[in-house]
């Protein structure tokens, strides 16, 4: 078991993330566009190519978008507890996925037209999916929780605007659906998911769960579902016949329970938004690849 720290040059500590292709439209806390890299060395690593991807916590699904897009699974499973969150998910793998598309380029932005967009309950899926896309965009750090705040100077000054690039997200969103046939979104709990496949040696699980273990509150300042029984995922984590890949925040806890599963760590290199610095844990059954 290895636990020192370990850079892994023009991988982890040296990507450069703007050579990931971006597939998500989401901007989000704990996104994993740093991470690309090792998740295609890790399905590479497989025998073959796995059925089934399931990420049980999606939140932005970077590495599910990937896996879809790249074709390195042949079906991808979504999991996600956020019913705004999922709304996206969902739009965008259904057949409003134009009409969201069309909805986001045509829209205006500025403080009246987003303060009006948001103030009105969601009256279908699509109508939450734009709310849910909108506020990913003007809300600091893209934060979905409530009480994040909103974008007041941003990037140059361009406040609301400064993240907000409709076309590229409904190219973005277009590239996803026309890959429709291959994906299952599920609006539901991740433990269950995993539950459910724990027997399949030919799925692969990509587990990202909120970093609230060991104490540590982040999680629940960035997501509003962040409560999670981290010992329950270890278990079941560890019991997956399939292929596991893992990360968590690197705290004494996390390494406790990883032991205690008799699953293997590394503490690897990433970088933040605001380019500090920082390690995560991956974890897995095999690490020999990384
Ligand atoms: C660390 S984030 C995932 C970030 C993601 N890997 C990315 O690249 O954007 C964790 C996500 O899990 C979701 N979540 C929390 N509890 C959950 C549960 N029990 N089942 C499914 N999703 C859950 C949160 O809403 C959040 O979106």
């Amino acid at each position: 078991m290895t636990t020192a720290p370990t850079l892994f040059p023009g991988i982890a500590a040296g990507v450069n993330v703007s050579t990931v292709p971006q597939r998500s439209p989401f901007r989000y806390p704990g996104g994993k566009t740093w991470f690309v890299p090792h998740l295609r060395a890790w399905l590479e690593s497989l025998p073959g190519r796995p059925r089934l991807f399931l990420e049980p916590f999606a939140g932005g699904g970077i590495c599910a978008c990937t896996v879809l897009v790249e074709g390195l699974a042949n079906h991808v499973q979504i999991v996600e507890l956020d019913e705004d969150v999922f709304s996206v998910w969902q739009t965008i793998f259904s057949q409003d996925a134009p009409l969201l598309a069309q909805r986001l380029t045509a829209f205006v932005m500025d403080e009246g037209t987003v303060n009006g967009a948001l103030s009105q309950a969601p009256t279908s899926t699509l109508e939450r999916a734009v709310q849910t896309i909108l506020r990913n965009r003007v809300n600091r750090g893209g934060i979905l929780a409530p009480g994040a705040g909103r974008l007041k100077a941003g990037e140059n000054g361009r406040g609301l605007l400064s993240r907000w690039y409709p076309e590229t997200l409904a190219r973005r969103i277009l590239e996803l659906y026309r890959h429709r046939n291959r994906v299952t979104v599920i609006h539901g709990d991740g433990l269950a998911a995993l539950e459910k496949y724990k027997d399949d040696s030919q799925t692969a699980s990509f587990i990202d769960p909120p970093y609230t273990a060991g104490g540590k509150r982040a999680g629940s300042r960035l997501y509003a579902h962040w409560d999670i029984d981290h010992a329950e995922l270890f278990e079941l984590t560890a019991a997956q016949q399939g292929s596991i890949l893992m990360t968590y925040n690197d705290a004494p806890e996390v390494r406790l329970l990883a032991d205690a599963h008799a699953l293997n760590y590394r503490s690897i290199a990433m970088k933040n938004t605001h380019h500090a610095e920082l390690t995560e844990l991956v974890i897995g059954h095999d690490l020999d690849w990384l």
